[in-house]
């Protein structure tokens, strides 16, 4: 990473209502390669809304978006994973009737050659391609073949972790990605989080635990009602500091 290259991503000013109510006021936010970036803000803060206009789930009303330094917009989801957007929602988007290989496929399934009249997904190639990625990020998950549905909390994060991974991904959102995660598969997602940043993937982390988010982030904003309230290097600043960013507390100490 050169100090003159430009971030992966520039969210500039960007916004978004729902009728009346203004969910994302004029945001905007970089994210440089290796660069993992809390986002924290209180619920309705605005936080999903301002990551799904940049996955390409939401168009903004307002504001751009540079990729790499250059103009982007996406009008799907697809698009924006295709530019090196990868995206774990708050409700994690796999698909829970297919397996692990399949949904590091998911819509960019390989289909062999001779029979591409026929359109025959290669799933054997799917699950060896898995496992390889899944070995490399020293993922171990039992019954690579079983339906999402029957895996853990973890190992579902696991495998959309993988997906972003065997895809190149050069940003990776993770919308509270330990919420529903017992505590050692939280310490395995944050580990992932990290050798993403060590493989040069940027990182935004939504997460209501401001521990795992001080651990693992280098830098974090913090969104209330809608704006960016403040920013803030992790180490140089502290839980109450960002607590009192994300409830408003400093207009009280103000008074
Ligand atoms: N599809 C929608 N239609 C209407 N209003 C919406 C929609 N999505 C979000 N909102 C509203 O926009 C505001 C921001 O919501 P958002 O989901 O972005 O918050 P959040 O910061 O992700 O909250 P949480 O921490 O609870 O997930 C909220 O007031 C919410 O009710
Ligand atoms: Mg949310």
């Amino acid at each position: 990473m050169t100090e003159s290259a430009p971030p992966i991503l520039s969210a500039v000013e960007l916004y978004k209502h729902f009728g009346g109510l203004v969910a994302v006021d004029h945001v905007s936010l970089e994210v440089r390669a290796g660069e993992v970036v809390g986002l924290l803000g209180d619920n309705g803060a605005g936080k999903s809304t301002l990551i799904k206009m940049i996955a390409g789930v939401y168009e903004p009303d307002g504001g751009r978006l540079l990729l790499n330094g250059r103009d982007a917009s996406f009008s799907s989801p697809q698009e924006a994973r295709d530019a090196g957007i990868e995206t774990i929602y708050q409700d994690l988007a796999l698909c829970e009737n297919l397996d692990a290989g399949a949904n590091i496929f998911l819509g960019r399934e390989p289909v062999r050659p001779m029979l591409v009249v026929l359109r025959a997904v290669d799933r054997q190639r799917m699950l060896v391609e898995s496992r390889r990625i899944l070995d490399q990020l020293d993922i171990r998950i039992p019954g690579l073949a079983r339906p999402i549905r029957q895996m853990s909390g973890g190992q579902r994060q696991a495998v959309a972790i993988a997906r972003a991974v065997y895809w190149n991904a050069q940003l990776m959102i993770m919308d509270e990605p330990t919420a529903a995660l017992g505590v050692p598969e939280q310490r395995k997602v944050l580990a992932l989080v990290r050798t993403l940043r060590e493989r040069g993937v940027g990182v935004i982390i939504i997460s209501h635990n401001l521990q795992d988010v001080l651990d693992v982030a280098d830098r974090v904003v913090v969104m209330r009602r809608g704006r960016a309230v403040g920013e803030r290097q992790v180490a140089d600043t502290n839980t109450s500091e960002l607590l009192a960013l994300m409830i408003g507390a400093e207009r009280f100490e103000a008074a």
